[in-house]
């Protein structure tokens, strides 16, 4: 991949909640870190009427909010303000993009990216506007954030409609779990390793349980999230990505299309759900009022903007299967919700019990290890192994060997969009999702859908503060698996 030296990023939704929450402070890490090539423009983009200064002086207002001021230097935010700039731009007023091309006109910038962090209705419209006055050319890259569709057709309409102007290896789809370090690291851990490739199959993998618990609720995007819910919010997305980098074959080399073949693979693995197996695999929960951290909070139905008769689920737990050689038989839960007694981010693999125990004092089911890798709260990396208590009897427990990050690389761990972003510019496409995954992902979550709405059934209710419905240790109970917290 040739270097780039000069870039523009043009960033629509430029001052929307992403931009200013994560975008933005994202590319100010770089620049202070010194990654972000040396001649490099930021440009906002949004409806409202804002000076270059004016736009500046917002960024710096919401640094002040989420970035920590530990991290903000007068100085180096100044440099970083010499990349800024801004223009109005609304999707759907072809003028608007004719100022921009004139804009850009004399720009020595080598690569164009348009970083879309707008609703998906507008990618269409900005893709034919951009296209139109002619600033797409072959060194333009367009990344694109998610909801990428709520169905598959949906989201094959908008791969069409994106696809119509830039080619495959110019859109770079964002999954923001992919960007996070642990997910680098379990990508080091299973390819740069001897040690667990022998274990990594049906013989010695137990279960594999992937859990993303936020304690936050809905917030102030009811209208949006009762549209949506955690299936077509974090499943079809997050999890499924992180389920296929557990789960993938080693990929023959880094290069993007070697990995993603390899995870398009596991997603053409997974076994359907319909409406006949739907009630046996899956479970579907709603929050009701409870304490979160120790504050009491309202129930989903008493959110702003919430319907009181809607079946949107804020938690759901499936239980996956893989037809595949390595995988069969071996269930992968996934579970995520809203409202948990918990924020955790985590990967578990729990490996079969030792086949035969000479201590008579554990018992058999203790001795299974696990492997936990831990993206939220912490960043970490833990096995468990048995080991002897000391003492003069001979009992055991688990102990984890740790790996923790912080601890050992001592340097602030890079936030997902940091990484992210770099990789846009430098052009390089291994942690974005292919059109074909995003379709495969799709594919899999539809019946999902359909076989809930067929059942008729509302979600389980669930306290806000807890593990979400009981069901769902039944879910896996019936395997004779727990949840880790239960175990
Ligand atoms: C987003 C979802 O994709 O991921 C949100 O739309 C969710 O509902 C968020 O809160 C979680 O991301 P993170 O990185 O904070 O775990």
């Amino acid at each position: 991949m040739p270097k780039v030296n000069s870039f523009d990023l043009l960033l629509f939704g430029g001052t929307g909640d992403l931009a200013m929450r994560k975008l933005l402070p994202a590319l100010y890490f770089r620049h202070r870190d010194g990654d972000l090539p040396p001649h490099g423009r930021i440009l906002g983009l949004a409806r409202e009427t804002l000076s270059r200064a004016e736009f500046i002086a917002k960024v710096e207002a919401s640094f002040d909010r989420f970035v920590p001021a530990a991290d903000i230097d007068k100085a180096t935010f100044e440099t970083f303000a010499e990349r800024l700039d801004y223009a109005k731009v609304e999707a759907n007023t072809p003028q608007d993009f004719g100022v921009l091309a004139d804009t850009l006109k004399d720009s020595p910038a080598q690569v164009r990216v348009f970083f879309l962090s707008t609703a998906p209705d507008f990618f269409a419209p900005i893709c034919k506007n951009l296209a139109a006055a002619g600033l797409v050319d072959a060194n333009s890259r367009v990344v694109l954030e998610k909801p990428l569709g709520r169905d598959l057709a949906s989201a094959q309409k908008i791969n069409e409609d994106v696809g119509s102007v830039f080619t495959e290896p110019q859109i770079f789809r964002i999954d923001h779990y992919l960007g996070k370090e642990p997910v680098q690291n379990l990508l080091a851990l299973r390819f740069a390793n001897a040690l667990l490739e022998p274990l990594w199959n049906r013989t010695w993998v137990r279960n594999v349980q992937i859990t993303i618990a936020e304690q936050v609720g809905v917030e102030t995007r009811g209208d949006f999230y009762d549209r949506t819910g955690a299936l077509r919010d974090m499943v079809q997305n997050h999890l499924l990505q992180l389920l296929c980098i557990v789960a993938m074959e080693p990929p023959t080399s880094i290069h993007p299309d070697a990995v993603r073949d390899e995870k398009l693979k596991v997603l053409r693995a997974l076994a359907p759900i319909t409406r006949a197996n739907v009630g046996a695999c899956t479970v579907r929960g709603q929050y009701r009022a409870g304490t979160v951290n120790g504050a009491a909070v309202p129930g989903y139905l008493d959110e702003a903007g919430i319907p009181p008769d809607t079946s949107t689920e804020t938690y759901v737990a499936i239980r996956a299967e893989l037809e595949s050689w390595r995988w069969s038989g071996v269930p992968f839960y996934l579970r995520t919700g809203k409202r948990m007694a918990e924020r955790v981010a985590e990967i578990v693999v729990n490996f079969r019990s030792i086949p035969h125990s000479i201590f008579p004092s554990a018992g058999k089911e203790t001795l299974g290890n696990r492997l936990v890798i831990q993206l939220q709260p912490e960043e970490g990396l833990e096995l468990f192994m048995m080991a002897k208590v000391p003492g003069d009897t001979m009992s055991l427990r688990p102990v984890g060997l740790n790996l923790d990050f912080a601890e050992q690389f001592k340097q602030r761990p890079m936030e997902a969009y940091e990484r992210l972003l770099l990789d846009a510019i430098r052009g390089n496409l291994t942690l974005f999702m292919r059109r074909d995954e995003l379709d495969a992902a799709w594919r899999w979550c539809e019946p999902i859908l359909d076989g809930w709405q067929a059942s008729g059934e509302m979600p389980r209710p669930y306290g806000a503060g807890s593990w979400g419905p009981a069901a769902s240790s039944a879910l896996v109970g019936r395997d004779g698996a727990a949840w880790r917290e239960e175990s």
